[in-house]
């Protein structure tokens, strides 16, 4: 078996489950948590749903780029051949990682710590911009998606 079946795989995988948690984060839990509990029990659900999925986004985060730079080695030996769609998915990828990096320290530790010390207002305050970075990563996302699985037929 070719070893880039492999990293392909692991690649595709890890943008799934990445960019399909944030749509169901983003667009059916969001708005049901929202119009259904009051700030209590909607930022330790928040917690909660956090502590599950981000350990799986720091495994997809590790994999994508470290697939896909063995990927670039393996089939073009280097960046200088690699097509356009691939230094796309490269730069927004990187974007979107460190993205993601920013609300883990930032926003996500500043929930933690305002639902530990039971500070609604402040806990309210770190999940909004958690909402605002998760929708600007999930756009990024689909983006990429589209020129991962369209940019070979278009260049
Ligand atoms: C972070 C740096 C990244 C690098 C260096 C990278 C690199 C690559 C490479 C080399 C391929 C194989 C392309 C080919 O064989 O034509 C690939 C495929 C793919 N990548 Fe990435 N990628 C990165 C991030 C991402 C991210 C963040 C996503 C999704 C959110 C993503 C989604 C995909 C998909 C769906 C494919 C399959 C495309 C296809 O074969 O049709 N990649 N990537």
């Amino acid at each position: 078996m070719n070893l880039n079946s492999l990293y392909i795989l692991l690649h595709i995988i890890s943008a799934v489950i990445w960019v399909g948690g944030m749509y169901f984060a983003y667009m059916c839990l969001r708005p049901v948590a929202a119009s259904q509990l009051e700030p209590p029990q909607r930022l330790r659900l928040w917690v909660g749903v956090f502590d599950k999925f981000f350990p799986v986004v720091w495994v997809s985060v590790v994999l994508l780029p470290l697939t896909g730079y063995v990927m670039i080695f393996s089939i073009w030996q280097g960046f200088a051949a690699t097509p356009l769609y691939v230094h796309l998915m490269n730069g927004i990828g990187t974007l979107m990682i460190l993205i993601y990096m920013h609300v883990y320290f930032t926003p996500f530790a500043r929930l933690k710590k305002a639902v530990a010390a039971e500070q609604w207002p402040a806990g309210g305050e770190a999940l909004a911009q958690i909402r605002k970075l998760v929708g600007l990563n999930l756009s990024l996302g689909l983006l990429v998606i589209v020129i991962a699985g369209g940019g070979r037929y278009f260049v």
